[in-house]
């Protein structure tokens, strides 16, 4: 097969368009040396630097933005005809490598239509190259639009029928206090705080402002707090602010805590007095709080009855804390799967003119993770939870660095 390398340039630019936490953009693809003409291959590899120990130990986040790349990549290729299949999963976080082969039409016999490009991506529609482009996250104001919140959880969930994921609305009032549990455990963990801190881009000056990072502009920060906090934001500062910062929030941290098991208890006993309320407790009506006026907030979650398909190759160290439904880890190519999803969710809210305001720390603060789980009857675990609505205002683009 002749592959023009400039095409391959260019799906790897369309394919860096993907969302990662932090926006750190942690792949590196490459093409293989095309000594095997009749079966191209693209390696893809991690960037040790561009992972987070602190905040993503797991590296569940990470390989769920590999997911997210390797999606975009066969979205693009598709677009030019091209299918490519992912052969092989080997290591994990840091030391993970993909293979993707990329083969025509003719030579696969199959077409590149965007479908059928991993197992379960039956039941999408065909996206393309402008949808990699338009999605974006927004984390200004969102307005609540049900009907088409309905209409494309309804179609979401319909695709992800086979994959052992799903989509469940958690209602504003669990959402807002949880957020608020989960935010002060990540400002205060000093190491977690002084991470995020190193992935912020305040100074204009900064050379990396326009390859990476959460720009003030993307954090809708206003000037007012940008400037000074660049000034503070420096690499000597950093370590100290996060101290400064975990030690002054901790007992507030310790306190939500408390509360949080009481509230849990709460919940407990209203679930009980409903008839109707176990069914509105899992989410499973996807429309939310009928008549709110805030966002919907849902969850992206695992029933862990799907495996991934390379399980074979597995997770290499085993020493993982986050477990799936039955308390076995998902093995990584379960993970890069429903990276592959995540993006698609995405790309269809997108779709459906709705943008999503991502909030991991709720799945990574282990007490909001366990308060979660419990809503949703201990049967499903948290993959991605976020807000979903129309944007209110124009969304700052986010950068990616040069290919
Ligand atoms: C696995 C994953 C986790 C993410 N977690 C968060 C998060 O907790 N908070 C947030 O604001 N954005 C989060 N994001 C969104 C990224 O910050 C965003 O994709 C990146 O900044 C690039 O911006 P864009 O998606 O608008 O292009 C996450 C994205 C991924 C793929």
């Amino acid at each position: 097969m002749n592959l023009d390398p400039r095409v391959i340039a260019a799906l790897f630019a369309h394919a860096a368009r993907s969302p990662s936490a932090h926006n750190t953009q942690p792949w590196v693809p490459r093409l293989a040396a095309l000594e095997d003409e009749a079966h191209p291959t693209v390696i893809v590899t991690v960037a040790p630097d561009r992972c987070l120990p602190a905040g993503d130990p797991e590296h569940l986040d990470l390989h769920l933005a590999l997911g997210c790349w390797i999606e975009s990549f066969s979205i693009a290729a598709a677009g030019v005809g091209l299918v490519s299949d992912l052969v092989s999963i080997h290591g994990r976080g840091p030391h993970l490598e993909l293979r993707l082969r990329i083969a025509t039409e003719q030579d696969s016999g199959r077409e590149a239509d965007g479908q059928g490009v991993h197992p379960s991506a039956g039941g999408w529609p065909r996206f393309g190259v402008v949808d990699l482009h338009h999605r974006q996250v927004d984390r200004g104001p969102l307005m609540r639009d049900d009907p088409a919140f309905s209409a494309a959880c309804t179609q979401i969930n319909g695709a992800l029928a086979e994959s052992g994921l799903r989509l469940v609305t958690v209602p504003d009032s669990l959402w807002r206090p949880l957020l608020r549990q989960a935010s002060l455990y990540m400002i205060s963990r000093p190491q977690i705080f002084a991470e995020s801190l190193d992935w912020c881009r305040l100074d204009k000056r900064d050379p990396r402002y326009l390859q990476d990072g959460l720009t003030a502009e993307c954090l809708r920060l206003s000037p007012i707090v940008a400037l000074p906090g660049a000034r503070l934001n420096t690499p000597t500062l950093r370590p100290w602010i996060a101290k400064a910062t975990a030690g002054a929030v901790l007992p507030l941290s310790v306190g939500r805590k408390f509360l949080a098991g009481k509230r849990t208890g709460r919940r407990r006993e209203s679930v009980r007095i409903g008839a109707g309320g176990s069914a509105r407790r899992r989410g499973s009506d996807i429309t939310g709080d009928p008549g709110a006026t805030a966002p919907h907030h849902v969850v992206l979650v695992s029933d862990g009855s799907a495996a991934g398909r390379f399980g074979e190759n597995g997770r290499g160290d085993g020493g993982r804390s986050d477990t799936g439904l039955a308390g076995e880890p998902e093995p990584i190519s379960r993970e890069i799967d429903m990276g592959r999803n995540l993006l698609r969710t995405w790309l269809l809210f997108d779709r459906h003119g709705l943008r999503a305001d991502v909030h991991s720390e709720l799945k990574d603060c282990p007490e909001t993770n366990q308060e979660l789980r419990r809503f949703f009857d201990g049967r499903l675990a948290p993959v991605a939870a976020f807000s979903v609505g129309r944007s209110t205002t124009p969304v700052p683009r986010s950068h990616r660095r040069p290919g």
